[in-house]
């Protein structure tokens, strides 16, 4: 039977807040990429073409994004979710798409770096009805929790306080229509919400054959500013370089680092892993290792590093040099001459700004 996959992509993101007051977090770009697309490539890349997208609030854009998929070469087709009421409750809503075929589901805010197409191939030879995947962490407490027993997973726990293991349930899952039953048989958590982790518990109680592996290589749920900017820098160690813009004489490049068209580096240094987007200008500036600017961004007499810009911002004379930053659309951040000396600022709702 041919599988079938489920993007979720709608939720709040109150964890990534101001970025997503206005913006879908799975629109972020990782790498000058939104981190949607990778799932989208990662379901391409294991052979399925039938793709179904949950959006909430953020609909527009990410109906805007993704389009109908004919550019990965595949069908999306939308599924509003009226409210952000749980990743079970996204697949109850998806019934009427999803039928009778087993599907992956993928969380659009999750990046595993090996894709997914053996763990889609075996799954699909396999007689499981679901196929979950495990990650060593090392805050097993932010994640749904996995308690083995030998082979076998026995016990599943959302977010629990005191995890009983440090193996967190990666956000692809696998199942056969057996789980509406269990989507129609759980009740709310405590935070409100149909767990998926509770459903797959209701799999294991009820006798279904529920597999487990433990995930190879990295993966990273960028649901707060840390696990963004870790992920960045994790697709960054694997950028292909390339130099589609203009460099000028006075400027040095150094590593890995991809420029884009229209793109101008004036007296600068650049030292990747490092992406600089499509008519960015840089200049006077220096830009250091697991940084992600993206398009139409102007950097000016400053320097940043191990950040993230989103489009069109400027930044301009700063004195020190700004790190560890997610820095949203059209932002601008300048240095003030004006008298008295002070800061000045207009700040988004749960903004966050560190002086020194
Ligand atoms: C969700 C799941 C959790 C899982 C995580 C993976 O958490 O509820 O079990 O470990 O995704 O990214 P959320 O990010 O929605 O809080």
């Amino acid at each position: 039977m041919p599988m079938k996959a489920l993007i979720l992509s709608g939720g709040r993101g109150t964890r990534l807040r101001p970025i997503t007051h206005t913006s879908a977090k799975q629109l972020v770009p990782i790498a000058n990429k939104p981190i949607l697309f990778y799932a989208i490539e990662a379901i391409r890349d294991a052979g399925i073409s039938d793709i179904g997208i949950i959006v909430g609030d953020t609909h527009c854009e990410i109906e805007e994004a993704v389009g109908d998929g004919s550019i990965w070469g595949v069908k999306v087709t939308y599924i509003p979710q009226d409210a952000p009421l749980g990743l079970a409750h996204a697949v109850k809503t998806a019934q009427p798409f999803l039928k009778d075929d087993p599907f992956v589901m993928f969380l659009g805010d999750n990046l595993i770096r090996d894709g997914i197409a053996r763990l889609v191939s075996e799954f699909s030879k396999s007689k499981a009805n679901s196929q979950i995947l495990l990650a060593h962490v090392k805050n097993p407490q932010d994640f749904g929790v996995a308690e083995l027993d030998g082979d076998r997973v026995f016990r599943l726990r959302e977010k629990p306080k005191e995890p009983k293991s440090d193996l967190a349930l990666v956000g692809v899952y696998m199942f056969d229509r057996n789980v509406f039953e269990a989507v129609d048989a759980i009740t709310p958590s405590a935070r409100g919400e149909l767990e998926i982790t509770d459903a797959i518990q209701y799999l294991i109680d009820h006798g279904y054959d529920v597999r487990w592996q433990v995930v190879n290589g990295w993966w990273k749920d960028t649901g707060k500013l840390e696990d963004m900017l870790e992920a960045n820098r994790l697709v960054l160690d694997g950028l292909e370089t390339c130099m589609e813009g203009n460099v000028d004489g006075k400027s040095s490049v150094h590593g890995r680092v991809c420029i884009k068209p229209g793109a101008k580096i004036i007296n600068s240094t650049v030292r990747g892993p490092a992406i600089i987007g499509e008519d960015c200008i840089i200049e006077n500036s220096y830009i250091g290792p697991y940084t992600s600017i993206y398009n139409g961004v102007t950097i000016l007499n400053s320097e940043v590093e191990h950040s993230i810009i989103l489009e069109n911002s400027s930044v301009k004379d700063i004195g020190s040099r700004i790190e560890d930053s997610l820095i949203g659309k059209s932002v601008v951040v300048s240095k003030d001459n004006q008298k008295p000396r002070a800061y000045r600022f207009m700040l988004g709702d749960n903004s966050e700004v560190s002086v020194i």
